[in-house]
């Protein structure tokens, strides 16, 4: 702590241990202040009750002397009597009165002023007092009692000055004792107000979450729930306030993306990490050629990591890979352009084997999709699966600038990077996004590591799925799995010292610019050379399907709905194509191995049903085709037909539509991938449902060209608005925001003097 620091802090607890005092002085001055008369009055009613009660018993010892001088008419003998008694030093006089109040005997210092009468009267006031030579007197009237018989009264006269003494000396005793008890009670208080302010103190450190020696938030006092409840509202509304600053949604393009990097994330570190490589190099002979391959993700990721110049971290797949990188593993992509960093990080045969294909892709992947193919789980490819994501956490270490990049992490492969980067980089803003779908938890529960899992991907600062149902299944995992606390409104997820928040972010593309749909070649030509490279019919009705080779895609369900429409609507025989693309993928995998000869064996089967001479209706391409030769194949198609049994999102179908700016062409979109919820235009279409599917493309091809270009139209609008940049701009801006909030936090713990 600085000395300025550190003298405002001394002085804060000052004012703070005042603040206990101050209130607690006023209130035992106040006690003394009301106690001390009223001590005064029971104290001397206490002495007059003592006196009388004192008088009565002489009146009573000397009842039988009285009567007896009485009967003999002889008074003056009482007088010796009388003396005796005045040997008490507080009795100041005596006399005796007869019945009628006639003075019949009394001592030296008895007052000539007071009669019989006037003692009886005073007497009967307790407060009254008679003033003598000395000072004031306490006046008693007794009467004296003999055998029955009211002889006569006695009366009494006693200095009270003992009174006034006595209760001078118990002031001065209550007055030291409610003093020291005040500083007794001072001390203690300041001592419990010190312990529970730096309770409070740590408490509040460890809501922040900025004290790493600070307990964890679940054990901080449970006082400080409601001013951790406030704070927390105080900083949502600032973000709140933030998002409104930014002004309304305009369009997302990749200026409005750098722009957004360079004023709210100051230009910061952006890394991604994701297991697909975007450039794959490759021997072809002596010569090494480039490959972007079939991957979703890397069609997305792509055009943001253009944007934001950042760095790539992906595994190096290819076998020239090694051959065209530096001497730190990198590499500027896209070739030519050079616009980014892509670092590559290797993997053994072993590793790649049992992280890669064996837990991501035989086990979670099934996990996540509900495509019927049962998840396997094995010991060693978990234990090679925690081993690569470490590796890759280290990767992202030596690629981080400082302590807080902004490290974006993609996909199933890497659900434990987002806790080991934050291990190293407490500071990092830490994005995962799941691009496949999210389970419900009896789903999900079945994966032996599934708490694993799930810590791993709350080290994150923004978990993100494509749909709020995903967001959805993935809470109530958490809910289920986990101790966390989960804010459903604000979808946060509060777990050991860390909050996470569960946002959907539907992914998308890039959308053409308008030199790009100029520079295309017309759909005509595009049919042409399509018919003419695939040998279809001339008027052949082309129905297009583009798909890595995958049994979630509903391939299968494609070509069964492709048999019904031929058998069902027979005018099509002849003339209804399906080329389908279907790039090869995790082909070392018996299921893929298994899907790719069933989809052979079913084409073959359809193909001799209904084929003649050259035509076949099947025409099934099992190799990679590049971004152009994909444009051309959508801008040839009549209909594009995406029937996934269950997908995150899918690109194809908005691919689909950025390339017909023609306004033609029919979208058949399986309600089961997450685009369907955007695309309603689409022929939305239940895939297990065979003849559904096959009613669709019978629509499909009778469509009148008027309901094509509304429909076309009005998928297109929401593509180009929902585009790439959309979907980085609002994660990057989330991030953003969590920034600003983790300054927030840093002030405010500085403005408690506590940097
Ligand atoms: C899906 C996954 C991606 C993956 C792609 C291709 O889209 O979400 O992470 O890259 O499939 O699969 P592959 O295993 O070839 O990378």
């Amino acid at each position: 702590m600085t000395p300025d620091a550190s003298l405002r802090y001394g002085m804060t607890k000052l004012r703070l241990q005042l603040r206990f005092i101050t209130p607690l002085l006023v209130m035992l001055i106040g006690v003394a202040y009301l106690t001390l008369p009223l001590m005064d009055k029971l104290t001397l009613r206490w002495f007059v009750r003592d006196l009388n009660l004192r008088d009565e018993l002489i009146a009573n010892s000397m009842a039988d002397s009285i009567a007896d001088a009485l009967s003999v008419d002889d008074l003056p003998r009482l007088h010796a009597a009388f003396d005796r008694v005045l040997h008490d030093e507080r009795l100041v006089a005596l006399a005796l009165c007869s019945r009628d109040g006639q003075l019949l005997v009394r001592t030296d210092a008895y007052p000539d002023s007071l009669t019989c009468a006037r003692a009886a009267t005073l007497s009967s006031e307790p407060n009254a007092r008679f003033k003598v030579a000395g000072g004031r007197v306490h006046v008693g009237h007794h009467a004296v009692v003999s055998d029955g018989q009211h002889l006569a009264a006695l009366v009494t006269l006693h200095d009270l000055s003992f009174v006034a003494h006595r209760s001078r000396t118990t002031k001065r005793y209550l007055v030291a004792m409610l003093a020291g008890l005040g500083i007794l009670t001072s001390i203690i208080t300041v001592l419990v107000a010190r312990a529970s302010w730096d309770d409070w103190i740590k408490g509040t450190r460890a809501l922040l979450g900025g004290d790493p020696r600070a307990p964890a938030a679940a054990d901080v006092a449970p006082e400080l729930a409601p001013l951790a409840d406030d704070l927390r509202a105080r900083l949502r509304d600032l973000e709140d306030e933030f998002r409104r600053a930014l002004g309304p949604e305009a369009e997302w393009t990749p200026d409005r993306l750098r722009s957004l990097l360079t004023t709210q994330l100051h230009g910061e570190q952006v890394i991604v990490v994701s297991n697909r490589e975007p450039y794959i190099h490759e021997y072809q002979g002596e010569r090494i050629t480039v490959r972007r391959p079939a991957s979703g993700l890397v069609t997305a990721i792509e055009p943001v990591m253009r944007a934001c110049a950042g760095t790539w971290i992906a595994h190096g797949s290819g076998d020239a890979d090694r051959a065209v990188v530096d001497e730190h593993d990198c590499i500027r992509v896209p070739p030519g352009t050079d616009d980014y960093s892509l670092r590559r990080v290797w993997l053994t045969p072993a590793q790649e084997q049992g992280y890669y294909y064996g837990f991501a892709n035989e086990g979670l992947w099934p996990l996540c999709h509900v495509a019927h193919v049962r998840p396997v789980f094995r010991e060693d490819d978990w234990a090679r699966y925690r081993e690569v994501n470490q590796i890759f956490a280290d990767a992202v270490v030596r690629e981080a600038r400082d302590d807080n990049p902004l490290v974006l992490v993609q996909d199933y492969h890497f659900a434990l990077l987002p806790a080991l980067i934050r291990e190293r980089l407490p500071r990092a803003t830490i994005l995962i996004f799941w691009h496949i779908p999210w389970p419900n938890p009896e789903s999900f529960g079945i994966c032996p590591w599934r708490r694993e899992l799930l810590q791993g991907m709350l080290g994150s600062t923004i978990v993100g799925f494509h749909t709020r149902f995903h967001c959805k299944n993935f809470l109530e995992t958490v809910d289920r799995y986990l101790e966390a606390r989960i804010e459903h409104e604000h979808s946060t997820i509060s777990h050991q010292n860390d909050e996470t928040r569960v946002e959907s972010y539907p992914i998308s593309i890039a959308w053409p610019s308008a030199e790009q749909d100029a520079a295309q070649t017309s759909p005509a030509a595009c049919r042409a050379a399509v018919v003419a490279r695939l040998g279809l019919p001339p008027d052949a009705r082309i129905a297009l399907g583009i798909d890595r080779l995958d049994y979630t895609k509903g391939i299968l369900e494609r070509l069964n709905a492709v048999e019904r429409l031929l058998e069902k609507y027979p005018q099509w025989q002849g003339q209804f194509v399906l080329v389908q693309i279907a790039a090869p993928s995790r082909s070392s995998l018996d299921e893929y191995r298994n899907f790719e000869t069933r989809l052979r064996e079913h084409t073959a089967h359809i193909n001799a049903r209904f084929g003649r001479d050259a035509y076949q209706p099947v025409v099934l391409v099992t190799r990679h085709h590049d971004q152009e030769a994909v444009t051309e194949l959508y801008r040839a198609a009549d209909v594009c037909l995406v029937t996934s049994l269950h997908d995150g999102m899918n690109l194809v179908c908005k691919e689909f539509v950025a390339a017909r700016d023609d306004e033609r062409g029919v979208l058949i979109l399986s309600r089961f991938a997450g685009a369907a919820r955007e695309m309603t235009e689409a022929l939305v279409v239940n895939p297990y449902h065979i003849e559904e599917t096959a009613d669709a493309l019978a629509r499909a091809l009778t469509m009148p060209d008027g309901e094509q270009r509304e429909r076309m139209l009005s998928l297109r609008t929401i593509v180009r608005e929902y585009n790439v940049f959309r979907w980085a701009g609002r994660m990057l801006t989330d991030a953003s925001r969590a920034r600003l909030r983790q300054r927030v936090e840093a002030r405010v713990q500085r403005h408690t003097g506590l940097s």
